[in-house]
């Protein structure tokens, strides 16, 4: 009743000035908007875009291409084995951001230094902002993580970098399998790929891919979840609700941890993007140019025949002939048996000469905000991909030209103008400029996060 009433003032305050305004819930202390506008007609543009989505669905129109609401659980796709619930998803957005997770470091001195988003963290779109991420061993944040460097005091084989660049969490609900190469997870997509998990052995608990990294991820990113965490730092209430049938000696563990934070990473979603919010019938949110992107994106240059869906992505794998990491411009290559054969994408995982230099479409969410794109960071703009794509001459040369996908190397020849068009749609249409949404206002321990080095605690205005 008390809550009605407050509604109901907001709307009498405001109902005059605004069509749009934003009220915070106090149950999920998330801001909420809410919109006052009658519905508006589509434009004669809105409706040729309209008619371009069913005709690339079958009919089925706007609702393919919807991401549902971040509390909105029924609709969110979800592992049968770890289905999501707010106790986990509070748990889980804590434990990602919690620097107190960074407790089993390789340098004993950069105990509780760093956590999940070090290198997804919502300033640069759940990515790292930097051509290779730094967990463990990085110094500095900078302002959306461009400016972390390795400590140079410390053995290089002892930081925690990865041979590839680090992908955005946002939509991993909508990708059965994780990473470029897709070597986790234990069902659908990777059914018939039981004989090289040997390193997995996550994937044969019948886990999804968000599920198997965020086991798995703990392990690689020297994370220790375990009852004297959860003690010492005042996370074992939030465990009792988030696991209440979970026998306590099993209750706060790694894999209590893992199923938290992957049911939040599958909250969240770029759900306010414009595109988004023109796709539920606020044909005001896309500018006429970006919606003439999207024509192009659906049409003519064809993108939507791997990127679409809510997450614009397709669950495949192709080979684009994009660059790999090098020892060069801010990346360096290690020797890692957690990673057998990065540049062979797929292959690498399946031995499959049908899956070499193949690697998973990625979604296209707020793609600005990180800066780095492909596989091997080698792109610095949605311009210079967008014209790779467009061009079909492949950049690594060390990819045969046969085993390029025919989608790439089909060369489409658009105009100055639609390309620019092609790009405002996703910088701009795809950009859900609300992120924040999903970071703790604090975390548990009280420390600096998503990294409290010294640097980063300067950098992030924590000291
Ligand atoms: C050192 C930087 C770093 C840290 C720390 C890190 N990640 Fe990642 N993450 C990466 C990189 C790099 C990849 C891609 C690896 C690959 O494809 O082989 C990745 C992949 C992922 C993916 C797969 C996304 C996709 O589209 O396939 C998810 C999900 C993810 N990380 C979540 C996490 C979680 C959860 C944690 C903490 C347990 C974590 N990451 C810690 C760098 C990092
Ligand atoms: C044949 C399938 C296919 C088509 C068609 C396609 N893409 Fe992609 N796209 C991919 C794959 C796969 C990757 C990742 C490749 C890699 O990193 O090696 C990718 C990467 C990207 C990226 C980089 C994203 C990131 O996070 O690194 C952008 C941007 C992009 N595509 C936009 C487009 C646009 C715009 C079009 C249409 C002109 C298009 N793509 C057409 C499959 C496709």
């Amino acid at each position: 009743m008390k809550k009605i009433l407050f509604f109901v003032m907001i709307f009498a305050l405001f109902s005059c000035e605004n069509d749009d305004y934003i009220v915070l819930n106090p149950e999920t202390s998330e801001n909420q908007t809410y919109s006052l506008k009658t519905t508006i007609e589509p434009s004669e543009l809105d409706s040729k875009l309209l008619a371009k989505l069913d005709s690339v669905t079958d009919g089925v129109g706007v609702s393919f291409f919807t991401l549902p609401n971040s509390d909105d659980y029924a609709n969110i796709p979800q592992d049968p084995l770890n289905p999501i619930t707010t106790e986990k998803v509070a748990l889980g957005k804590l434990l990602f951001h919690e620097t107190a997770t960074g407790g089993n470091p390789t340098t004993a001195s950069n105990l509780f230094t760093y956590s999940c988003a070090s290198c997804h963290h919502a300033a640069a779109g759940f990515s790292a902002g930097i051509r290779q991420g730094i967990g463990e061993g990085g110094i500095g944040f900078g302002v959306k993580g461009e400016s972390r460097i390795f400590n140079n005091t410390i053995a290089i084989a002892d930081i925690d970098i990865q041979p590839i660049r680090s992908p955005t969490i946002l939509n991993v609900a909508y990708q059965d399998v994780m990473l470029w190469n897709g070597q986790f997870g234990g069902t659908g997509t990777n059914e018939g790929t039981e004989a090289n998990w040997t390193n997995i052995p996550e994937n044969s608990l019948g886990f999804q891919g968000v599920e198997v990294q965020a086991l798995k991820g703990q392990d690689v990113h020297r994370l220790l979840i375990n009852k004297k965490f959860a003690k010492d730092f005042n996370y074992k209430k939030l465990f009792n609700k988030a696991f209440p049938d979970v026998p306590k000696e099993e209750r706060y563990v790694r894999e209590t941890a893992g199923l938290a934070i992957a049911a939040y990473e599958r909250t969240v979603l770029p759900n306010q993007s414009p595109w988004q919010q023109w796709l539920k019938g606020d044909y005001t949110a896309l500018t006429n140019k970006e919606k003439r992107g999207a024509k192009m994106f659906f049409g003519k240059a064809k993108c939507f025949k791997c990127h679409t869906g809510p997450a614009l992505n397709d669950k495949k794998f192709y080979a684009l002939g994009m660059g790999d990491f090098d020892d060069s411009n801010n990346a360096v290559v290690q020797d890692d048996t957690n990673f057998p054969d990065v540049k062979r994408g797929r292959g690498g995982f399946t031995n499959k000469p049908r899956d070499y230099y193949k690697f998973k479409t990625p979604t296209l969410y707020n793609l600005i905000d990180n800066g780095v794109f492909g596989h091997g960071g080698t792109f610095t703009s949605v311009r210079d991909i967008v014209e790779y794509k467009l061009n079909g001459i492949p950049e690594n040369n060390e990819v045969p030209q046969e085993r390029l996908h025919r989608l790439f190397t089909d060369v489409q020849d658009l105009t100055e103008n639609q390309i620019n068009n092609l790009v405002l749609f996703i910088e701009n249409g795809l950009r859900d400029p609300n992120l924040s949404r999903y970071v703790p206002q604090t975390i548990n321990s009280e420390n600096c996060f998503p990294n409290s080095d010294a640097q980063s605690s300067i950098d992030l205005g924590c000291s």
